[in-house]
C-alpha cells in the first residue's frame, strides 16, 4: 500500500508530544513489512529537505508560494510544505493564526498529492485538526484515513472563515460539513468527510462516543460509529531502551542518593489532561513518606511556578525541569522506580509505554489508552478516581511494594510487554484495504 501520512508534526524533524512519535515510528513500520509510506509536514523552521518544486496556493483570496522539499529519516520518505510566512517561527503551535496555519497547510496537501514525482498514494493518513481539511478538500480525489490524537482539540473557528478563508462559501456541501453551531469545525468536517475516522486506542474510541468524553463532537462521533475504531499506538521500540541508572539520574538532577528512597517521575505536558494537579497534591505527603519525585515538563505557567516552589521547598527531593528534553525523558524513563500518568482524560498516551520498556513501572488512571496497556498489579499500578485521593491510594499501594518481590514481579512484567508496532501496524494495514 502507497499511504501518504500527514500531520503537523513527526519525530525527528519536530516533536511537541505523541503525535510526533506516533507519525516518526509508525510509517517505518508499516514499511518494514513491504509498503510504501511517506510523511508530509509543514517545514517548521529550516528543518526541510532538498527543494522538488513549487506552486502557488489559494486561500479565499489569498495567493501563496507553496514549496515543496524531501528527504529521507529512518527508511522513510519526507515532504515539507515550505511556507517562511507560515512556518518560518521558532515553535509549531501556540500562534494566533494556527487556524489559517492550518487550513494552508490541508489546502496545500490536497493539492501537492499530483506533485510527488512518481509517487501516487492510495490512501491519505490525516493526523488531528491540522490536517482535518484534506478528507473535505479532497472528498472525491482520494481516499483518507482521519485520526484523532486528541479530540480536546478541533479547530473551532468564526463563520467567516468558510469563505474568506476557505474560499467555499458557494459550496453547500462543504458549508454543511464545516458548520458547528456558529461558526466553523475543521475536526468535524474531517469527522464527516473520511472514508474511516480512528482513534488512537480502542478505549477512546468508546469514549468519545458519549457526552463525557465528546468533547460536544459525540453526537457526530455516534453518527459515524460505523466508520470510527481504536487501533493501539505502539512505540519505536529499538529506540526506547534502557540508558541510565537511578545514582545517574538522581546525581543529574541533584536528588539524594538515598538507596531507601522510591523515585518517582512524571514526563509530561503541563496541562489539565495530564492530572498534574493530582501530583502537586500529593508531593508533601510522598515526600513525606520518604520518597521523591523528579518532573519534566512544560505547558501552564501555573503548573510550572508550583512545581518549581516545590522543589525549591524540597531540594535534593524534589526536581523540577521546566523545560522540553527528549534525552532527558529518555533518561527519567530508564533510572525512576515508578513513572506517574494520572491522566483526566488519555486517548493513548506513550510516556507509560516508554516507561514499561525502560524498566519503570507506570502508575496510571483507568482511562482512554492508558486502560489499553497497564493491568493493575501486573505490569503497573492502575487507579480509578480523578482526584488527589485516588492518586494518593496508588501512590500508598507503590511504596508498599517499592523493594519487594511484587515490585520486582511488575517490573519484569512491565519490560516484557510488547509495545511494538507489529500489531497495530497491521490493524492499519487492514483498515487502509478495507477502503483502497
Ligand atoms: P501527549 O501527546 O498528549 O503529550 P503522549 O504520552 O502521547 O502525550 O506523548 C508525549 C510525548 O512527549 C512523549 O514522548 C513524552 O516523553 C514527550 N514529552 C512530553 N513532555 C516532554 C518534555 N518536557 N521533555 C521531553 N519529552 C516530553
Ligand atoms: C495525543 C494524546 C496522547 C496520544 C498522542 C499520540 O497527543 O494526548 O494520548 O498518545 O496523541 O497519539
Amino acid at each position: 500500500m502507497n499511504v501518504l501520512f500527514a500531520a503537523f508534526e513527526a519525530a525527528p524533524f519536530a516533536k511537541s508530544g505523541g503525535l510526533g512519535d506516533v507519525v516518526g515510528s509508525l510509517p517505518a513500520a508499516l514499511n518494514a513489512m513491504g509498503h510504501d509510506c511517506r510523511v508530509i509536514m509543514p517545514k517548521h523552521g529550516d528543518r526541510g529537505g532538498s527543494p522538488l518544486t513549487s506552486f502557488r496556493v489559494r486561500l479565499g483570496w489569498r495567493d501563496q508560494y507553496c514549496g515543496i522539499e524531501k528527504a529521507q529519516a529512518d527508511g522513510v520518505t519526507y515532504y515539507f510544505i515550505d511556507n517562511e510566512y507560515y512556518y518560518k517561527r521558532g515553535g509549531i503551535y501556540g500562534y494566533d493564526d494556527d487556524t489559517e496555519r492550518s487550513a494552508f497547510f490541508s489546502k496545500a496537501v490536497s493539492e501537492s498529492i499530483d506533485r510527488l514525482e512518481d509517487y501516487r498514494p492510495d490512501i491519505i493518513h490525516c493526523n488531528d485538526w491540522h490536517a482535518a481539511l484534506i478528507p473535505l478538500f479532497l472528498k472525491d480525489r482520494a481516499k483518507t484515513v482521519m485520526t484523532i490524537h486528541n479530540l480536546r482539540f478541533q479547530g473551532a473557528c468564526p463563520q467567516w472563515v468558510t469563505g474568506d478563508m476557505l474560499g467555499l462559501e458557494n459550496d453547500e456541501e462543504a458549508c454543511a460539513a464545516l458548520r458547528w453551531h456558529d461558526g466553523v469545525n475543521f475536526l468535524k468536517a474531517g469527522i464527516i468527510c473520511a472514508d474511516r475516522v480512528t482513534t488512537v486506542s480502542p478505549s477512546y474510541a468508546e469514549e468519545i462516543c458519549t457526552e463525557e468524553y465528546g468533547e460536544g463532537l459525540d453526537p457526530i462521533l455516534r453518527m459515524r460509529r460505523d466508520a470510527l475504531c481504536g487501533i493501539l499506538n505502539g512505540i519505536d521500540s529499538e529506540k526506547w531502551l534502557p540508558c541510565a541508572t537511578k545514582s545517574e539520574l538522581r546525581s543529574e538532577l541533584g536528588l539524594e542518593q538515598n538507596e531507601s528512597a522510591p523515585l518517582f517521575a512524571m514526563v509530561s505536558r503541563l496541562t489539565e489532561q495530564k492530572g498534574v494537579e493530582l501530583v502537586l497534591a500529593c508531593a508533601d505527603r510522598l515526600i513525606g513518606a520518604g520518597a521523591q519525585l523528579a518532573v519534566l515538563g512544560t505547558g501552564r505557567a501555573d503548573y510550572e511556578a508550583e512545581l518549581k516552589k516545590l522543589a525549591e521547598r524540597q531540594p535534593g527531593k524534589i526536581s523540577a525541569c521546566i523545560r522540553f528534553d527528549e534525552e532527558l525523558s529518555h533518561r527519567m524513563f530508564s533510572g525512576a522506580d515508578f513513572v506517574l500518568v494520572p491522566s483526566v482524560f488519555e486517548p493513548c498516551g506513550l510516556t507509560q509505554m516508554m516507561a514499561m520498556h525502560c524498566g519503570s513501572v507506570p502508575i496510571v488512571r483507568r482511562t482512554g489508552g492508558l486502560k489499553d496497556s497497564v493491568i493493575d498489579g501486573s505490569n503497573g499500578i492502575v487507579f480509578d478516581n480523578a482526584d488527589a485521593d485516588g492518586l494518593w491510594w496508588a501512590l500508598r499501594k507503590a511504596l508498599e511494594i517499592y523493594d519487594t518481590d511484587k515490585y520486582a514481579e511488575i517490573r519484569e512484567n512491565a519490560l516484557k510487554s510488547d509495545f511494538s508496532w507489529g500489531r497495530s501496524a497491521g490493524e492499519y494495514i487492514k483498515l487502509y484495504e478495507s477502503i483502497s
